[in-house]
């Protein structure tokens, strides 16, 4: 692969000691590219291997109209000079959607499908058909979720080892439940993965995926109401967060992520002098795309 400029192992850094006497750290996953860092990099990296080494014409993959890993392909494929194609849910194009925008510059093929059509992705007509117009497609599954990716996010936890602090627990946001998957079955560390999204089957996909002598459990309480729902408390947390550590939250994943460890902390979900490590899956995109949508001042996520 001919990218630079990765920051990798992404860096861990100290935030001090929380009023409940545990000791918190954040893992910056952010950090490792300014464009398509964070878990969207590690779901990215095998896959990207694999195409290169596959012989395929394009790579093609599924997405909302705001989605992270829409923008993350684009921007990837743009740097490895790989044509790639975007079918996006739903059949309304918005010309100033900055995240279609962008991947659109990146140089991605958009294809608008109806949302029954994405529901059934391969399994529907319109999508075998704009496949077999490809001399060789590479799919990669909507955000990212296939093997690759997994073991892609299991990366993560190998850098955590090679860091060399034993923490007595790591906090992750999970969505599908992939990046946590990853993160589970190369750690001994139990893991705590917030149900941002409110996903109902994702005991049952961590379930299937890790080994079951892993220590890991999924914390149920901060979904705010579940996909892209945000109130105050949410917005003037990550707003207030930016000022304190210096990092932004996005408000899908990270906010809600980073909201349920510090709250966890504060309600004594912890003993005093454990370790604590949250993983900031990035998403920073998401923070534009979220404030495009936004009609509030007072709900702006400032950046
Ligand atoms: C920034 C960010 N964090 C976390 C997640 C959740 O990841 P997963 O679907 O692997 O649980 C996503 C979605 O892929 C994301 O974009």
């Amino acid at each position: 692969m001919q990218l630079d400029g990765l920051r990798l192992p992404s860096p861990i850094e100290a935030l001090g000691l929380h009023p409940s006497g545990v000791e918190l750290y954040v893992k910056r996953e952010d950090l490792i590219h300014s464009a398509f860092g964070g878990n969207k990099w590690r779901k990215l990296k095998y896959n990207l291997l694999e195409f290169q080494s596959g012989g395929y014409s394009h790579l093609v993959t599924f997405g909302g109209p705001f989605s992270n890993h829409i923008a993350a392909v684009a921007q990837a494929c743009r740097v490895e000079k790989i044509p790639c194609v975007g079918l996006i849910r739903g059949t309304y194009v918005d010309e100033e959607n900055p995240t279609l925008i962008a991947a659109r510059q990146a140089g991605m093929q958009l294809i608008h499908i109806t949302k029954e059509v994405y529901k059934q992705k391969e399994g529907s007509a319109e999508v075998r058909q704009i496949l077999s117009e490809l001399s060789r497609p590479f799919v990669v599954p909507e955000g990212g979720g296939n093997a690759l990716g997994l073991k892609g996010c299991a990366e993560i936890s190998d850098e955590i080892d090679a860091h060399g602090i034993a923490f007595d627990a790591v906090v992750v946001p999970a969505g599908t439940g992939t990046t946590a998957a990853g993160i589970i079955a190369a750690s001994e560390t139990e893991t705590f993965v917030v149900n941002v999204l409110k996903n109902p089957s994702l005991v049952d996909v961590l379930t299937a995926q890790v080994p079951s002598d892993k220590q890991w459990q999924v914390v149920s309480d901060y979904h705010f109401g579940g996909f892209a729902k945000v109130n105050q408390v949410l917005v003037d947390f990550i707003n207030a967060c930016s000022v304190e550590y210096g990092f932004l939250l996005d408000p899908i994943y990270n906010g809600k992520g980073f909201y349920a460890a510090l709250d966890m902390m504060g309600r004594g979900r912890f003993p005093q002098g454990a370790k604590v490590l949250y993983i900031l899956t990035g998403g920073l995109q998401g923070i534009a795309a979220y404030n495009y949508r936004c009609k509030r001042d007072a709900m702006v996520i400032q950046v």
